[in-house]
């Protein structure tokens, strides 16, 4: 009874302020505009965990959102990952529309999964007006085609879209080269353009939201917008003219309405891969994959799979090398978390080794090892003697040639922890090791990544593809070293007549052009040899902005007061432009 007349009193009281101050509740907030993403796969079972990750961390409530969801003519696993993301997250969205088929698994005429006969293209028209048509009958505000290896990034990508309240807009997405999913030009045939708006709307300098000729990939369409009405993918208008292309034919409805696409560049939104040549396999697709996969790392914003869906576990080798060795500083976790994710997405395996930290070792321990400097010995630069970093750099080195001669292996492979690899890294130097072999090559050290310090040429080695006789050249970034070749940096002694271990190398294959300094190591029969272009560049140089360089940046080897701090210093800046052969295929095309 207590209890009753309580909440009576509270009721009154709540009545009485209700009138007397005349608050109303207010207008609840809208709900969100409703939208279908349409979900068309194909043999992308390599990028979809990371497609489904990005989509399932949108921010948009969910139950506003239905999926459509279409995969056919599968060769690999799609059907079967696409299946299981749906299974658990159909609870959370409004509806989702599931259409998969099995058979056949290829195109009338097809000649490999990455030809587009007219028959695909004739299906892939009928999938995307099939889903326009499901969001129209169920009255969707907008709708959202994404392909499966477009990896929206940024959780706000819907958001940021619908406030620029265009009837198709695309965001514009990175990718490894200058490919992006949006035209500046199309020619009265409805071919791309080159035009030379592209570079600055695509590196950034200009942003906004620009009205173009092409957007494709990843769209959304409002379709309260009324002349959205008139919109088709098929079939195609009856003046259609243009070539046979399920984007081509949407832009040309698109003019044919008067409507009008934009591209943003206003934020970075996520990526996209870069499609494959018709004559390509779906091997190359998932390569290409990872490569975007391991740049996401290092300019970021990084992908993330799905928590959805499972992943294997890769099967990864040494490439017929007998180890292969990664340096890390210990307290350089990031640096050996990133190189052993890239190296595991890239199917190798590794060793890793602790590096000798230069900042731990005092001046006493130094000479206790046995190590002594060069006489006479200064950096070209700065004018410093050796710093701490350079000693513990150089030792972690050698400790790996020593294990190479003690344990008598034929040959190793030796990466610093801020590497970037180029695009198919493994399946390239699968192919060097095979054919340095073939032609029974006398080599003792193989750079994979270094600075070429006297621009010019080098002489090429003959049957061999990309390989040539090193000259002169800085950092130790990675590189191949045989048995032979340890055997000989450990004859030399360095550790009484230390100068930094790529300047050591350099004079060892007798291209140093420091007569002092090579005139205490008589036998320079080292036989150095480069790949060009460079299989594996640094993430970072001097200068950037994340650069950070444990071995010029430390104390003096000598003496553990004065601190030194390289920063900037001219070996590791960046030089200049990477040679054309370092760009992707894609953007040497769209040059
Ligand atoms: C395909 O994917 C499903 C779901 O992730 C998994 O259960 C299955 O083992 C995969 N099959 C192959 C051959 O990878
Ligand atoms: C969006 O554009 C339409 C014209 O298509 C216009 O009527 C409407 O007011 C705009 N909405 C906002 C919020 O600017
Ligand atoms: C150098 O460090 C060692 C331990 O690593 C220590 O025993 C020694 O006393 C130190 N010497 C000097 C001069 O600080």
């Amino acid at each position: 009874m207590v209890r009753h007349f309580l909440l009576l009193g509270v009721l009154i009281f709540q009545a009485e302020s209700y009138f007397s101050e005349e608050k109303y509740p207010e207008e609840s907030k809208m709900q969100r505009p409703t939208v279908v993403i349409a979900i068309i796969a194909r043999n992308t079972a390599h990028s979809l965990p990371y497609y489904l990750g990005a989509l399932e961390r949108l921010n948009y409530p969910k139950d506003r959102i239905s999926v459509w969801a279409a995969t056919d003519h599968n060769s690999d696993n799609t059907t079967a990952i696409l299946k299981e993301w749906l299974t658990v997250m159909q609870k959370f969205y409004h509806y989702v529309e599931w259409r998969p088929m099995d058979q056949p698994t290829s195109y009338a005429g097809e000649l490999g999964p990455k030809h587009w006969p007219n028959s695909r293209y004739e299906y892939v028209m009928k999938l995307k007006q099939a889903a326009l048509n499901f969001a129209r009958k169920r009255w969707a505000d907008y709708i959202l085609y994404a392909d499966t290896d477009n990896i929206l990034t940024n959780p706000d990508t819907f958001n940021l879209l619908i406030a620029e309240n265009k009837s198709v807009i695309a965001p514009m997405l990175d990718s490894q080269g200058a490919y992006s999913n949006y035209w500046c030009g199309i020619t009265p045939q409805g071919y791309y353009r080159r035009t030379a708006e592209y570079f600055p709307m695509r590196h950034r300098h200009r942003q906004g939201c620009f009205p173009v000729p092409m957007v494709h990939s990843t769209m959304l369409l409002d379709l309260r917008k009324e002349g959205m009405k008139k919109l088709a993918f098929y079939p195609p208008r009856e003046d259609y003219s243009w070539p046979y292309d399920d984007i081509i034919v949407f832009a040309f409805s698109c003019r044919a309405a008067g409507i009008q696409m934009y591209v943003c560049n206003k934020e970075r939104y996520g990526y996209l891969n870069v499609p494959s040549k018709p004559h390509q396999t779906l091997e190359d697709d998932r390569l290409n994959f990872v490569h975007l996969h391991l740049e996401s790392m290092i300019d970021g914003p990084p992908m993330h799979p799905s928590r959805f869906v499972h992943m294997f576990p890769k099967q990864r080798d040494l490439m017929g090398f007998d180890e292969i060795y990664l340096i890390n500083l210990r307290r350089r976790q990031d640096r050996r978390d990133r190189m052993l994710f890239s190296l595991n997405e890239l199917e190798i395996d590794v060793k890793v080794v602790d590096a000798v930290d230069g900042n731990a070792l005092n001046s006493s321990d130094i000479k206790i090892l046995g190590v002594d400097l060069l006489p006479g010995y200064y950096d070209p630069f700065s004018g410093r003697t050796l710093t701490k970093g350079e000693v513990g750099c150089f030792l972690s080195h050698f400790y790996i040639w020593k294990e190479i001669v003690d344990t008598q292996m034929d040959k190793a492979l030796i990466f610093e922890d801020d590497a970037r690899f180029q695009a198919n890294f493994k399946r390239r130097v699968l192919r060097l090791m095979d054919e340095v072999e073939q032609v029974e090559l006398d080599w003792d050290i193989i750079y994979f990544g270094r600075k070429q310090v006297n621009p010019g040429n080098e002489e090429a080695v003959e049957n061999v593809h990309n390989l040539v006789v090193a000259g002169y050249s800085y950092w130790t970034l990675s590189y191949a070293i045989s048995q032979q070749g340890a055997q000989k940096l450990l004859n030399a002694e360095p550790l009484s007549k230390m100068l930094p271990v790529d300047e050591f190398l350099p004079i060892m294959y007798d291209k140093h052009p420091n007569e002092d300094y090579k005139s205490h190591f008589p036998n320079r029969n080292l036989q150095a040899f480069s790949t060009r272009p460079l299989l594996v560049q640094p993430c970072h140089y001097a200068g950037d902005p994340e650069w950070v360089s444990d071995t010029e940046t430390s104390t003096l080897w000598d003496d553990d007061s004065v601190r030194t701090d390289w920063r900037g210093s001219h070996k590791t800046l960046k030089g200049a432009a990477p040679p054309p052969e370092m760009l992707s295929a894609a953007y040497r095309d769209e040059l």
